[in-house]
């Protein structure tokens, strides 16, 4: 087991532990990926952003040998994702946004038997669940898995994950549905990971706060195609440091009009009721926002100011928000 590999981001960037080229998946006439390029570096928290059905599990899924490629070609750990699967499989970890678990076996028997599989003695496997007792409800690790919640059951998945301590780990959403303690457990797992043993993950999610929160790159992903990358901080700048939000009773399109005559106004995007405006200094231009729309004639319902988020950057770059189901 690589129990001491030690390698953070900022010591050097090296190879690449997943790469991706030209990688496409269509289903019938569905086209859920669409010639993606990826490169994540050894030791990078990599976040795809997107809303539902952007293709995120897809492209998980084919990185983890799940499902077949239609085109293209990736790597992950070193080794062909087509042809080297058996490697592949034994590089990675992975946490499926839909936890696979045998509700009959005991939470010790699910995570016994994927340590025995990766070839983990008794003595290591008992190791391995003391380790990973922070993400686990020790309490009901020997009882049977069908009477966990969701919550326990998706940390029981990412322990499961952790067992064979992979070099590379995919985790699907893995707080969707999660109460804010476990998320918080969760996320403190990934960071030391990370932090701890360089390790390589790359994560899906559909929450802002969460890439903003534990990735050192995003992708966002939108119908099956990457429409920004970059660092969280990196990506917010290009749309400004701050967003001014109106929300009006009717006539958006007058109400963006109307903001558009502000100095200081950079982009201006329309959604529903809402007209977002961005710019470099939020304190400046809210009051000129609102003596605009008030001689515009704009019955306004609601004026607020909010730091740049990732969910701005989205609306930018495709004219809608990613919607998260709580
Ligand atoms: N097995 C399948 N058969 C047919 N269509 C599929 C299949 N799997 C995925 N798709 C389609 O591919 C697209 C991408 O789906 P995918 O599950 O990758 O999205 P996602 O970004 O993970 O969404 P979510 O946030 O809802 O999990 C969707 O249009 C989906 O309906
Ligand atoms: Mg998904």
């Amino acid at each position: 087991m690589r129990i001491s590999r030690q390698c953070s981001l900022a010591s050097s960037v090296v190879s690449a532990a997943i790469s991706a080229q030209g990688l496409r998946r269509t289903y019938g006439d569905v086209v859920a990926v669409d010639s993606l390029d990826l490169d994540v570096a050894e030791g990078e928290v990599y976040g795809f952003l997107g809303p539902n059905g952007a293709g995120k599990s897809t492209v998980v899924r084919m990185l983890c040998t799940l499902a077949s490629m239609t085109a293209g070609s990736a790597s992950v750990a070193g080794y062909d994702v087509a042809k080297q699967g058996d490697l592949v499989r034994l590089s990675i970890g992975v946490a499926l946004q839909d936890a696979a678990l045998d509700g009959k076996l005991t939470g010790r028997e699910t995570l016994t038997l994927q340590g025995r599989y990766y070839g983990l003695d008794r003595d290591a496997v008992v190791t391995r669940i003391e380790e990973l007792a922070p993400l686990l409800e020790m309490d009901a690790i020997d009882r049977r898995v069908s009477t966990y919640s969701g919550g326990m059951k998706r940390r029981l998945d990412l322990a499961a994950a952790l067992m064979h301590n992979p070099e590379v780990l995919f985790l699907d959403e893995p707080t969707t549905g999660l109460d804010p303690i476990s998320r918080a457990v969760v996320w403190e797992q990934v960071r030391s990971l990370n932090r701890d043993l360089g390790m390589t993950i790359f994560l899906t999610t559909q929450y802002l706060e969460e890439a903003d929160a534990l990735t050192h790159r995003v992708g966002i992903l939108n119908h099956g195609l990457l429409v920004a990358e970059g660092a969280p901080d990196e990506l917010k700048r290009t749309v400004g440091s701050d967003v001014v939000v109106a929300r009006v009773a009717a006539n958006p399109d007058l109400a963006a009009q109307a903001i558009g005559q502000v100095p200081g106004i950079s982009h201006i995007e329309v959604y529903g009721n809402e007209v977002s405006a961005a710019t470099g200094d939020g304190a400046s231009v809210i009051s000129p926002v609102a003596v605009a729309l008030s001689a515009a004639g704009v019955e306004v319902t609601d004026l607020s100011i909010h730091p740049t988020t990732l969910d701005d950057v989205f609306l930018e770059l495709t004219g809608a928000r990613i919607e998260v189901e709580e």
